[in-house]
């Protein structure tokens, strides 16, 4: 069975990454998450460790899904972590844009494919930069994210 890795940042992971993961997991029955540090973003919620860790604990229910935390190119995670290919998800065209680019890198690099799962309809507009921005002036982001980072979040930035 081919295994899939889903790489990202997850700065928080929020419902429209647990969409694709369950995508994911459904088409290509092994996946395993992987929490990057991307320098673009400086960690600004949660670190790695434990951006991982409520990461695991939101993909619980889904089988043949792991959480490892990588640090280093994607496509080094993708031979370090014994995965086959990498998996992004796309809300909009503009994601296209930037991942297309990314995977043709990866791929003229490293010769390793990448798959896009499309964000279904309900978390196409889920962005972890507007969760950044809703919980650090303190509103209510319960609806955009799994229970343990909801739960998290409160504990981390009381209202
Ligand atoms: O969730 P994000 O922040 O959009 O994820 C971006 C991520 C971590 C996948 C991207 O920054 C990345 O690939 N970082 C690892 C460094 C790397 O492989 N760079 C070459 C990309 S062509």
């Amino acid at each position: 069975m081919p295994t899939a890795l889903y790489p990202g940042s997850f700065d928080p992971f929020h419902n429209g990454h647990l969409d694709v993961v369950s995508v994911a997991a459904e088409l290509f029955g092994s996946v395993i998450v992987a929490v990057l540090v991307n320098p673009q973003k400086p960690a600004a919620l949660f670190e790695q460790q434990e951006r991982t860790e409520l990461i695991e604990a939101s993909v619980a229910h889904l089988p043949g899904v792991v959480v490892r935390h990588f640090t280093g190119l994607v496509v080094d995670a993708v031979g370090r972590l014994g995965a086959d290919f990498i998996v992004k998800g796309l809300r909009t065209v503009g994601d296209f844009e930037i991942e297309q680019q990314m995977a043709h890198t990866n791929h003229a690099v490293s010769g390793v494919r990448t798959v896009y799962v499309p964000a279904s309809p309900a978390q196409s507009f889920v962005a972890s930069s507007f969760i950044r921005d809703i919980t650090r002036y303190g509103g209510d982001v319960s609806a955009l994210v799994p229970p343990p980072v909801a739960a998290r979040l409160r504990e981390r930035f009381p209202r």
